[in-house]
């Protein structure tokens, strides 16, 4: 809190609110005395102008084209870095030394088996179930199976808890997958780091074994540290919104997978696809840019437009950059890639797009990346997922931290029927 207040003045009173800062960006106006002192609540649909909590974990300068990690460029961790390591300083606040490194991964290693009853709970769904579907689900039922920790009060159980959603969430999501095709489940080996193991789970077959291309699990562990976190987007405020109500972690990560999967949010990237997928061919993307200008037609370029980032999405630049060498070294010629590239043309230079400042995001090019990588569309957003859920959990456990919780419960505007008598049935 700083010695500085702003002055708000309601109809004839005025109110001095105090400015809460950060360590960096604006400084807030505490609107908590706000009723109590005028009567008056705030209207801000979107939350576009509100903070909801303090963090240490993420912090975007959306102007500037800034995301840091626990302070950290994301330009750096994504050069330097890998997953697992940028889940530990997500969750830990500092990065690992070799040892604490060593530990922390032998930890999530040997928490990646599911239960079988896990196994036989996803094999309870219709074949073609989508598997965001399968993956929400398995995720809130985990709660049934690890009583040991839903006790939120205890730091040792939240942190448990944490390393099993982050160890549990690849094994989950692959069989959800394998499932969906008919073929048998995986399970995780040990012998493999995070990201390769869980390729293996994906796609490696009983009849031989699986030759990996090195580049593609140095591209999907790039993927996954630019999707690890991004402060208060909307899942993860679903985490803190559902958390606040002392739900067990379990219960708050599968709100988020919930929240994650709309087109507006984590189901951007397979949107994207089906949109580039519709547009088919390089000539008809004119088309396509005139119909997303078209308010009336409802359809919006998926893969543009940032709520935050008003400037540039500084995880765009490094994916843009990571998909044109993956094309390269896997050889692969896709239609969609021109159909892409001329669509990001078009756009950047329409007066339409220019004016509201909408550049492409991360998930323009993610969906692009994980086609190559043999990722099926339906499992996009499931990508997304796995790599969030260690910025979930760490906004999760930061929030039972931090003292002074509140259940979170916004105000609204009512915009009903003022009060009046009830009528009969026989009278209506
Ligand atoms: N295509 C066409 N027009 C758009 C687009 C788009 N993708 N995005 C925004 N606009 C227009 C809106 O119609 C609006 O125009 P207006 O001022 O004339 O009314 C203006 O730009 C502002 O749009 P809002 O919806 O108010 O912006 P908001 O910040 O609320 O939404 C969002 C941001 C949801 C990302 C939006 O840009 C969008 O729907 N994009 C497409 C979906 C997408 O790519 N989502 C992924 C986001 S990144 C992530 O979740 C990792």
């Amino acid at each position: 809190m700083s010695d500085k207040n702003a002055t708000l003045t309601v109809a004839d009173r005025s109110v001095s609110l105090p400015l809460v800062e950060g360590s960096q960006g604006p400084s807030c106006i505490d609107i908590s005395p706000l009723y109590r002192e005028t009567g008056h609540f705030t209207f801000d649909p979107g939350f576009a102008a509100t903070a909801a909590c303090k963090s240490a974990i993420t912090f975007i300068d959306g102007d500037k084209g800034v995301l840091l990690y626990r302070g950290y460029p994301i330009e750096q961790l994504a050069e330097k870095s890998r997953f697992l390591e940028v889940a530990y300083l997500l969750l830990e606040g500092e990065l690992p030394s070799s040892a604490e490194m060593a530990k922390f991964e032998d930890t999530v290693t040997h928490h990646t088996m599911m239960h079988e009853s896990v196994k036989n709970f996803l094999h309870g769904f219709h074949y073609d179930a989508h598997p965001m579907a399968m993956l929400c689900a398995a995720i809130a039922s985990l709660s049934a199976f690890y009583h040991d920790t839903v006790d939120n009060e205890d730091p040792a159980q939240r942190k448990l808890a944490a390393i099993r959603l982050i160890a549990k969430m690849p094994t989950i999501a692959a069989a959800a997958y394998r499932y969906s095709i008919g073929w048998p489940v995986r399970y995780p080996r040990n012998n493999l780091e995070y990201v390769t193991r869980f390729l293996h789970m994906m796609f490696e077959v009983p009849s031989e074994p699986l030759e990996l291309n090195p580049v593609v699990a140095k591209a999907l562990d790039l993927l996954f540290i630019l999707h690890a976190d991004h402060e208060q987007n909307a899942s993860t405020s679903t985490v803190r919104l559902v958390g606040s109500t002392g739900a067990n972690p379990y219960a708050s990560i599968a709100a988020g997978i919930a929240a994650l999967w709309g087109p507006a949010h984590g189901g951007a990237n397979e949107a994207v696809l089906k949109m580039l997928a519709e547009i088919g061919d390089a000539k008809n993307v004119e088309k396509a840019v005139a119909r997303a200008k078209d308010k009336d037609s409802g359809f919006r370029l998926m893969g543009f437009g940032h709520r935050v980032y008003k400037n540039f999405d500084p995880r765009a630049r490094i994916i843009r950059e990571m998909t044109h060498k993956v094309l390269d070294e896997l050889g692969v010629d896709d239609p969609l890639l021109d159909v892409a590239l001329k669509l990001e043309e078009a756009a950047l230079k329409d007066d339409y797009f220019v004016e509201r400042k909408l550049y492409p995001n991360v998930d323009f090019y993610s969906g692009i990346i994980y086609k190559a990588l043999r990722i099926p569309t339906e499992m996009f957003t499931v990508m997304f997922a796995i790599a969030r859920t260690a910025g979930w959990i760490a906004h999760w456990i930061e929030q039972h931290e931090m003292p002074g919780g509140r259940i979170g419960r916004p105000r609204q505007v009512y915009v009903g029927a003022t009060p009046r008598d009830y009528v009969a049935l026989d009278k209506r």
